[in-house]
């Protein structure tokens, strides 16, 4: 497994790779093992990059960018044995160099829920994302249905600017409390995970009574959360699944149940997929 620090040396690692397709799986590190059943999916691919970059352009002001778990060594320890190709690791300050002026922002999408809630986060995603296809040039890509919203966010950017890759779009991975793997569970106490238990709880129970009522889904969500314990509702919402916006009354199509919450210090998002229960049904 190599490991690049510097993109002209990606660039030319890349240009020496002749095989396709070439996959790559962004993550900001911190691996767990969410990622590493998408690294075992991606491996398929005849050849697998895993980038590794704490993006400093997605965390808001009040955000604990410091915070965020670094530790390189434990993570190429994980993917080396896992058969990845290369790990591209750039240095915060080659890949976001002072004076930078250029911003990919996908508008509307980016501006509810997550966006709401961390203005210009998105912002952030899609410009080093995009610096990554530059620079990496994969034939696919992978990303987590777990952040429901940034996955619908790259659908956009690579459909509005005919970027060449392909988007592969993968199962979230959950404990066996059913928890949705974060690498900001590691922050979590054992009474707070347990505390945390309450968000996948209140989607499963969402999927269960889903009869096509958008209001009484929405509610009953916002109720079982603002009454568990230890649980700091920020949103629960029913949404359309392609443009995220709110769904209200009594719907025969899909939707989408989208929350964060915070548990103590630390913000966790899940989302579920709700079926739709007329003649759209199957979907
Ligand atoms: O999902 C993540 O870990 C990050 O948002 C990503 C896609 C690696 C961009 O920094």
């Amino acid at each position: 497994m190599d490991v690049v620090r510097h993109s002209e040396d990606m660039r030319r690692w890349r240009r020496g790779a002749y095989s396709s397709p070439f996959a790559l799986f962004p993550t900001m590190g911190a691996l767990h093992d969410g990622h590493l059943s998408l690294v075992r999916q991606a491996r398929d691919s005849a050849l697998l990059a895993v980038s590794i970059f704490v993006n400093p352009l997605q965390f808001g002001p009040a955000e604990d960018l410091a915070a965020y778990p670094r530790d390189l060594d434990r993570d190429l320890g994980l993917l080396e044995p896992l058969g990845v190709d290369v790990v591209f690791a750039p240095d915060p300050a080659d890949f976001t160099p002072a004076g930078r002026r250029t911003t990919v922002h996908v508008a509307g999408l980016t501006d509810r829920l997550e966006g709401a809630s961390r203005p210009g986060h998105f912002d952030g995603v899609t410009t080093i994302v995009a610096k990554l296809f530059n620079v990496v040039r994969p034939d696919t890509a992978y990303f987590s249905r777990k952040d429901y919203q940034q996955l619908l966010v790259m659908k956009a950017m690579v459909r509005d600017l005919d970027v060449p890759v392909r988007l592969v779009e993968c199962d979230v991975v959950r404990d066996h409390g059913g928890l949705a793997l974060s690498s900001r569970n590691a922050n979590l106490s054992p009474a707070q995970r347990g505390q945390a238990l309450a968000l996948p709880a209140a989607l499963s129970a969402a999927v269960a009574s889903w009869d096509g009522d958008a209001d009484t889904a929405r509610a009953r969500l916002v109720a079982a959360l603002a009454t568990a314990p230890g649980i700091e509702l920020d949103y629960a919402e029913i949404a359309d699944p392609d443009t995220l916006e709110p769904l209200y009354g009594q719907r025969s199509g899909p939707a989408q149940a989208l929350i964060a919450a915070r548990v103590g210090a630390t913000r966790l998002i899940d989302n579920a997929h709700l079926r739709a229960v007329g003649p759209m049904a199957g979907t």
